[in-house]
């Protein structure tokens, strides 16, 4: 559909109406995690897991390049059975589901090791557009969760809605229509933190780096009239 120039033109509207620079940000927030991640792999990880996937192809598009590569998707009963039926008509190899409801359940240790899991090696953790949906102590406890299945040498790569001098957590070019409509949604973003914040919240694990729009905007030169949303931030992290 992105070939038709009336989707695109209807996707640029949507965007202006929502929150300006949308859809460079999500682009821009896709190629440096997979950097990341391509970075991590070569350097000798053989473990991926992403957290609440959603229909990113991250994983399985990854495999190619890195046979040895085993890679787990643990998401919403409700979100991944669409993609577990897709991927069972391209047959995706080395690709295992996880299906839990993180809110509720928290992360089940036991699913993911006996889907052939293994904590005793090095793990890229992604955790991508999805804790800002959760409460801060779930946050926190996924946090602990994930670095006790983390062997030393494993990274955790996770966005994090950078919280407002008055404390919303927001996009900053995110319009009304959008607070409303994640409002009666019932999908408000629950949890942000600041910078200075999250080094102390996200112990055990050890800050390495952040990527904001400034970084991604210098991952495309060729970008440089497009608007960034400014808002969500990558953090990389390690144990
Ligand atoms: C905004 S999408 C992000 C998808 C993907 N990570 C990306 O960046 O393209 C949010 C994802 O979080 C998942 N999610 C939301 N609440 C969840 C929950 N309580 N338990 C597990 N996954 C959840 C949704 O199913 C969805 O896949």
């Amino acid at each position: 559909m992105l070939r038709q120039s009336w989707f695109r033109r209807i996707a640029r509207l949507i965007e202006r109406i929502t929150i300006p620079g949308i859809l460079v940000h999500y682009a821009l927030r896709k190629k440096c995690i997979c950097e990341l991640l391509r970075s991590a792999l070569n350097n000798g990880v053989t473990q991926v897991v992403v957290l609440g996937a959603g229909f990113d192809p991250l994983s399985s598009e990854l495999q190619r390049e890195f046979p040895d590569t085993q890679s787990w998707e643990i998401d919403h009963p409700a979100t991944q059975r669409h993609k577990v039926r897709a991927c069972s008509e391209t047959g995706v190899e080395r690709l295992h589901f996880v299906a839990i409801d993180l809110s509720t359940m928290g992360l089940d240790r036991d699913a993911l090791i006996s889907s052939g899991f293994d904590p005793t090696k090095r793990t890229f953790w992604i955790a991508e557009g999805l804790l800002m949906y959760f409460p801060a102590d779930i946050v926190s406890s996924l946090m602990k969760t994930l670095s006790s299945l983390s062997a030393a040498g494993s990274q955790f790569a996770f966005t994090f809605m950078e919280k407002q001098h008055h404390g919303r957590i927001r996009f900053d070019s995110q319009t009304r229509l959008v607070d409303w409509w994640l409002r009666t949604r019932g999908e408000p973003f629950l949890w942000g933190s600041t910078r200075s914040e999250l080094s102390e919240f996200i112990q055990p694990w050890r800050l390495i780096r952040f990527f904001d729009d400034k970084h991604l905007r210098d991952m495309a030169a060729d970008l440089s009239d497009q608007i960034i949303a400014k808002g969500e931030v990558i953090c990389l992290a390690a144990i």
